[in-house]
């Protein structure tokens, strides 16, 4: 990271406020979903958008306990919204396919999805699909969600008349990561096999960048395939935030004590992202504006790199996740 970027980012942490959904905005009637939703700015961003009238509200969750206290509790702020407890691991691909297939068998309506789920490790550790937990988490199991949704949120903007939305947590480390991984991988079988292979994982924050890195690439390139009248895709940094994600980090814990934004005005830009902005179609948010990405992420080593991104992704997936219907993809 360079030394302005750096600055900027402590003076945004320093000085900017974000803010709620203005009162005005109404969500009667609409459904949303959101990911990673039983603590942290999942958990909160779900509360918000309850409070503004939302219908009926999906806590996508790996722990049912957790998850319904989560229920319990944003049902004491808004019991007129139908909130539904899902279960939903990115460690198991069947539990990403069997919570896609309830969205597009159980629900009338989907206006608002939030893939927000993610972790943060400092040493390699694998998930049970083999891959590195971060690729498995924040990356892989983020694009399929984001593929498999796609049908129910195209079959209620033609049911509203008015786009559905689709909004991917980043982190503003995605500019931080180092590049070479993505443009130079080792080993000769790509991008995502390189940041699986342990001897790419160096100890401390460089593989979470990347996996934000890669949220980033394939934002844009999902948006490329998709309709905006239909779909408004984007990805908005919540800044650096108070909430469990960083104890594993002690360092980050005890820096997060004097710049970090609470947990609730991380997710206001979340609910933000999600609600507002209608011109943000594969736009990266940030401070609740839309920002210019890198300049890698925009050079043609960017376009490339997403590119490859995408066509490996694709075909990991058709190969490990063969029951995921996700042909208009291919
Ligand atoms: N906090 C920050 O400073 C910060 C800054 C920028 C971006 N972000 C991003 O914000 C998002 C939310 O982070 P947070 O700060 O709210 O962290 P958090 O409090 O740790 O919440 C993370 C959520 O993701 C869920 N999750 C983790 N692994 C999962 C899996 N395999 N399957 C399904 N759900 C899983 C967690 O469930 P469990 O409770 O069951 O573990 C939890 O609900 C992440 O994508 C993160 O990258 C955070």
């Amino acid at each position: 990271m360079h030394f302005w970027e750096y600055l900027t980012f402590l003076w945004h942490q320093l000085t900017f406020k974000a803010q709620p959904l203005p009162d005005s905005i109404r969500l009667d009637g609409q459904t949303a979903i959101v990911t990673g939703s039983n603590v942290g700015l999942g958990y909160e961003a779900a509360k918000e958008l309850a409070s503004h009238g939302l219908s009926c509200l999906i806590l996508g969750v790996r722990d049912q306990a957790k998850g319904n206290a989560a229920k319990e509790e944003i049902a004491e702020v808004s019991p007129g919204c139908n909130i539904q407890v899902w279960l939903l691991d990115h460690n198991s691909w069947a539990s990403m396919v069997a919570f896609a297939e309830r969205a597009h068998t159980e629900l009338d309506r989907l206006d608002i999805v939030l893939l927000n789920a993610g972790l943060k490790r400092l040493e390699y550790s694998q998930s049970p699909t083999g891959h590195e937990a971060h690729v498995q988490t924040n990356y892989l199991g983020m694009a399929l969600l984001s593929m498999l949704l796609v049908e129910p949120l195209r079959r209620t903007a033609q049911l509203t008349g008015k786009p559905s939305r689709m909004t991917i947590t980043a982190s503003s480390v995605a500019f931080w990561a180092p590049t070479r991984y993505v443009e130079k991988p080792q080993g000769g079988k790509g991008i995502i096999a390189w940041l699986d292979n342990p001897a790419s994982f160096v100890p401390g924050t460089n593989h979470y960048m990347l996996s934000k890195l890669l949220d980033l690439l394939w934002t844009r390139a999902l948006a490329n395939r998709l309709n905006p009248s239909d779909i408004i895709v984007n990805i908005p940094n919540p800044g650096y935030c108070q909430s469990s994600f960083h104890r594993v980090d002690e360092g980050a814990q005890n820096f997060s004590k004097y710049i970090a934004f609470s947990t609730i005005q991380g997710a206001y830009h979340l609910t933000d992202a999600a609600v507002q902005h209608p011109d943000s179609h594969g736009a990266y948010l940030s401070e609740q504006r839309i920002r210019l990405v890198s300049k890698f992420v925009s050079s043609t080593e960017g376009n490339t790199v997403q590119h490859k991104l995408w066509n490996e992704t694709i075909a990991l997936l058709v190969k490990e996740c063969p029951q995921a219907k996700i042909e208009e993809f291919i």
